[in-house]
């Protein structure tokens, strides 16, 4: 079965977008309102979640630039199987360097490769701090944050840039979907 087969049977090219920024940016939000919407259309789909996969896949690592590399590593490789397995991913992870989203892109392959920079300032994923880390952060009390005490490379030239400071939930979403739709999703 080719390539082209296979994306007519399932109504779309396996993909996997790629969702970094910063943590309080947006990112798992619209990873799993993309995943049901991209359900409810009959688009089998994955979310690979930094939050979640730390739990098992990568519980062994810590924050450390080199275990944030492995991390990416490991949850790269996932998504590369789940693409061959037919479903399209959406991995959302901090993953802060540009040379390892890079290497993200290698091992997912180019063509499958969607990199997402969902953009809010510091500041801004301060101010929303949803999960109470960037006070743990300022206040010292956990070390090596993103944003704080950790670097973030912003993207130089991600395939999609969605600012979350100035676009809705659903309109981050749409902004996805709408790229999906123009490259990657087959009409049912
Ligand atoms: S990544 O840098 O390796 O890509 P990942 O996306 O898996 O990070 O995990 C980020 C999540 O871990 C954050 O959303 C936050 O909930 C939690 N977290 C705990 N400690 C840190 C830290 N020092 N830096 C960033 N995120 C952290």
């Amino acid at each position: 079965m080719t390539g082209r087969d296979r994306a007519l049977m399932l109504g779309h090219r396996p993909v996997t977008v790629w969702l970094t920024g910063l943590s309080g940016a947006g990112k798992s939000t619209i990873a799993f309102r993309l995943e049901r919407e991209l359900m409810s259309m009959g688009h089998a789909c994955y979310v690979l979640d930094g939050d979640n996969v730390r739990h098992g896949l990568t519980s062994d690592l810590s924050f450390s630039k080199e275990d944030r590399r492995e991390n990416i590593r490991r949850v790269a490789h996932v998504a590369q199987l789940m693409n061959d397995a037919g479903l399209i991913v959406i991995a959302a992870l901090i993953s802060p360097m540009n040379e390892d989203r890079e290497m993200a892109r290698a091992i997912i392959g180019t063509d499958s490769f969607v990199e997402a920079y969902v953009s809010a300032s510091a500041n801004d994923c301060a101010k929303r701090d949803p999960k109470g880390l960037y006070a743990k952060a300022q206040a010292g009390t956990i070390t090596s944050f993103t944003g704080v005490s950790a670097p973030y490379e912003p993207p130089t030239n991600p395939e999609l840039l969605v600012d979350t400071t100035t676009l809705t939930e659903a309109d981050s979403v749409s902004r996805v979907l709408d790229h999906l739709r123009q490259h990657f999703l087959l009409q049912r």
